[in-house]
């Protein structure tokens, strides 16, 4: 399967900011990865439009629940109407802030398929974690709770996001994110069977336009997760073109 370039808006954009997909759509021509752009819910319908088929766009969590009295909550289905094909589930900011559990992002992933939507499950270790030497467990605990059985590279990514690396500047070493790769795809495999072996993993953490070569031409690196970086086309423009064809 081909890589998998992805941007995380997060509370990022106004209309104005559909100009910077426009920009995105001109820059894609011979791209050798897929590209999926994740604006915020409210822009949803409109970067649908503005892209036009040339990429796809996705949104940045859904409820658990169908439908029903959960106000202010957006459901799989709505997302996927508004024009989504994807849903990033479990992002550490969503864990941090919202109080995600690894049993909640599971039922959020299982809402999701149910709509149709692919998914992209978050999985990091914070700081702490990873000065405690505690990086391997914490992302094998989320992988467990946090994927259901059902899993397959055509309905969802993984995207290792280290929570000290997130809007940092910091990232890992290419051979950490090479080693907690393989980690992961053996978590996966072992949890969920060989159907599993072929999920993409993506890496997310301060990718910018300087260190995506080498991180995104890892052999382990199936993608990346782009939060910053994604805002601006020309930015994220250089990170895509860093993938080279096969
Ligand atoms: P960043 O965010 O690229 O700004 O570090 C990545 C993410 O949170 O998905």
């Amino acid at each position: 399967m081909r890589k998998l370039v992805a941007g995380n808006w997060k509370m990022h954009g106004l209309g104005g900011s559909l100009a910077e997909l426009q920009a995105l759509k001109r820059g894609l021509g011979t791209a050798a990865c897929d590209v999926l752009v994740c604006p915020p819910a409210s822009l949803l319908a409109r970067a649908y439009g503005v892209a036009a088929g040339e990429f796809p766009v996705g949104g940045q969590d859904c409820s658990q629940h169908q439908s029903g009295a959960f106000t202010g909550d957006v459901s799989a289905a709505m997302l996927k109407d508004a024009g989504a094909t994807t849903v990033i589930l479990g992002h550490s900011e969503r864990r941090q802030y919202h109080g995600e559990t690894d049993a909640l992002v599971a039922d959020k992933v299982k809402a999701a398929w149910a709509a149709g939507l692919s998914v992209i499950i978050c999985v990091g270790e914070t700081d702490a974690q990873h000065e405690a030497g505690r990086a391997h467990m914490v992302c094998h605990d989320q992988i467990r709770g946090s994927v259901p059985s059902g899993a397959s590279p055509t309905n969802t990514a993984i995207a290792y996001e280290p929570v000290w690396a997130i809007g940092t500047g910091k990232t890992p070493t290419m051979a950490e994110i090479a080693n907690m790769h393989s980690h992961l795809r053996h978590c996966l495999v072992e949890a969920l069977g060989e159907d599993t072996a072929g999920v993409r993993i993506l890496y997310g953490g301060s990718v910018n336009p300087s260190n995506a070569a080498e991180i995104l031409n890892l052999f382990e690196v199936d993608g990346a997760l782009v939060g910053g970086a994604s805002l601006k086309a020309s930015d994220f423009l250089k990170i895509i073109m860093a993938i080279k064809p096969f």
